[in-house]
């Protein structure tokens, strides 16, 4: 029986009865040869461990001596009401045949990485394998968990189909060149042809492939991981990430922003359903007021508003207010995404960029100047969601190709979905540890996915 199980049992199922349990030592105090032992045994289901009293009757009782913590363990025994106040229940091993406990595996005393009670999250990043084990990585462990289940369920049961788009692929969605080039060990050493004939690259993005899918079956998703060779070392970048991509057929950029409000809405409330208990670990520990501030997303419009007036209103404050100037036809930078959502005290989101900072595929709105993109910043991450209404006019998409410097013969495919049949359509990419940040209030995403990946660091 998992411990959280056993400790959240509403209606007593298991109390007075012999049950067993599995998981590791967070504190083990051996009482000596007159007394009982105590251990405190977590398994991962929550953050909260099982006080386990393990009387000296048992006959293996000596073997505890020299267990540290981080010790496995099998446990058989009676679950009691516990005396010692903060826990209800508490696991007893007596004089009773049926009670017994096992050493999986023990975990020498001293040697630990683990020993200590609390450690910093850089400390933690330097132990991945086992940093699991630790209450804070466990809970945001769990709440991405939930976010993914949260993400499935918002778009199946509103009709999207879930595609599985390439890994490997010829082209650079995001046209940003941050592309890791894939080739195997032969042509790395030797210079002979490539696997695939094409040069192929990691992909920064589904949304051209699953774009496909749309024009073929109306409303599809994408969520897997992407790859960007940028070479940021900030709290809000990974080399690998993953990213949920949906595209909505038939649609404009207002479909699109509606659709991403309601999404982060909905993920938020499945986490404060089925998380509570992480999320007021998170209250208390990882960010103060997180909950306030999750309640407060969910109670509130999103503030909407157009590149040009968040440029004016960021350009209205005192001349040195940001190291980087706001004026128009910038992409925002972290400082003017962060102080727009601190004025507004809520999400923003941001629409109709300038043409000249976005990719090829966006489409052009009528003033020539903007295309129809939309970005969702939130407090304390900055931009979380970024997408926009995909061009759907041959000649122009064509134009734009031409313009960024690409040819179209490279995407004659995807011409060819607005040769045959062009729909409007719209999507958007939300990132999956962004979402972790917004949510559990981790404030580096390197703590937000379970094998952080960024420029130097690849390995355990
Ligand atoms: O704004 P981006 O680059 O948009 C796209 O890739 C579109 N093709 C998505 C689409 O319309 N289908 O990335 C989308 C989101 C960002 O808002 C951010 O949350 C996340 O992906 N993201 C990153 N997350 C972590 N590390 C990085 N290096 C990221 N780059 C983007
Ligand atoms: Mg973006």
């Amino acid at each position: 029986i998992r411990v959280k199980e056993v400790l959240n049992s509403q209606r007593e199922d298991y109390l007075n009865k012999t049950i067993t349990i599995c998981g590791w030592t967070r504190t083990i105090r051996y009482g000596g040869k007159g007394a009982f032992s105590f251990l405190e045994i977590n398994d991962g289901s929550c953050f909260k461990n099982l006080q386990v009293v393990i009387d000296k009757s048992i006959n293996n009782f000596d073997q505890l001596k020299s267990e540290g913590v981080g010790t496995s363990f099998k446990i058989t025994g009676t679950l009691v009401e516990s005396p010692k106040k903060g826990q209800k229940y508490e696991l007893s091993l007596r004089n009773n045949e049926d009670h017994s406990f096992k050493i999986l595996g023990s975990s020498p005393q001293g040697e630990y990485p683990l020993a200590k009670k609390r450690h910093t999250l850089e400390y933690l990043r330097g132990i991945q394998h086992l940093r699991p084990r630790t209450n804070t990585i466990g809970a945001v462990t769990r709440i991405r968990n939930s976010i993914c289940k949260a993400t499935h369920d918002f778009f199946q049961d509103r009709g999207f189909l879930y595609i599985h788009t390439p890994i490997i692929t010829s082209s650079d969605c995001e046209g940003a060149g941050e592309l890791f080039h894939v080739k195997t060990q032969q042509e790395e050493s030797e210079n002979s042809e490539n696997f695939f004939k094409d040069q192929v690259f990691l992909t920064v993005s589904g949304q051209l492939d699953v774009e496909n899918y749309a024009c073929s079956l109306s409303d599809v998703y994408t969520f897997g991981p992407t790859f960007r060779a940028e070479n940021s070392h900030t709290k809000r970048h990974l080399s690998e990430f993953w990213m949920i991509e949906p595209e909505l057929a038939f649609s404009d950029l207002n479909d699109c922003i509606n659709c991403a409000e309601d999404y982060l809405k909905h993920n938020i409330e499945h986490v404060l359903v089925k998380n509570m208990e992480d999320l007021e670990f998170c209250n208390q520990w990882v960010k103060k007021g997180i909950i306030d501030d999750l309640n407060n997303i969910l109670q509130q419009d999103f503030e909407r508003i157009p590149y040009t007036d968040a440029i004016s209103e960021l350009a209205s404050q005192s001349k040195n207010k940001f190291e980087v100037y706001p004026e128009w036809g910038i992409d925002l930078s972290t400082e003017h995404e962060k102080f727009l959502c601190e004025i507004n005290q809520k999400p923003v989101i941001v629409y109709d960029y300038p043409k000249q900072i976005k990719p090829f595929y966006m489409r052009q709105n009528d003033d020539g100047k903007t295309v129809a993109a939309m970005d969702v910043l939130v407090p304390g991450v900055g931009e979380l969601i970024g997408g926009s209404q995909r061009e759907e006019r041959y000649e122009v998409l064509k134009n734009n190709i031409e313009q960024n410097g690409i040819s179209p013969e490279e995407y004659w495919w995807y011409l060819d979905l607005r040769k045959y049949g062009s729909v409007p359509h719209s999507g958007f990419g939300a990132g999956l540890e962004r979402l972790v940040m917004t949510i559990s209030g981790i404030d580096n995403i390197r703590d937000s996915i379970p094998f952080p990946r960024w420029p130097g660091n690849a390995k355990y």
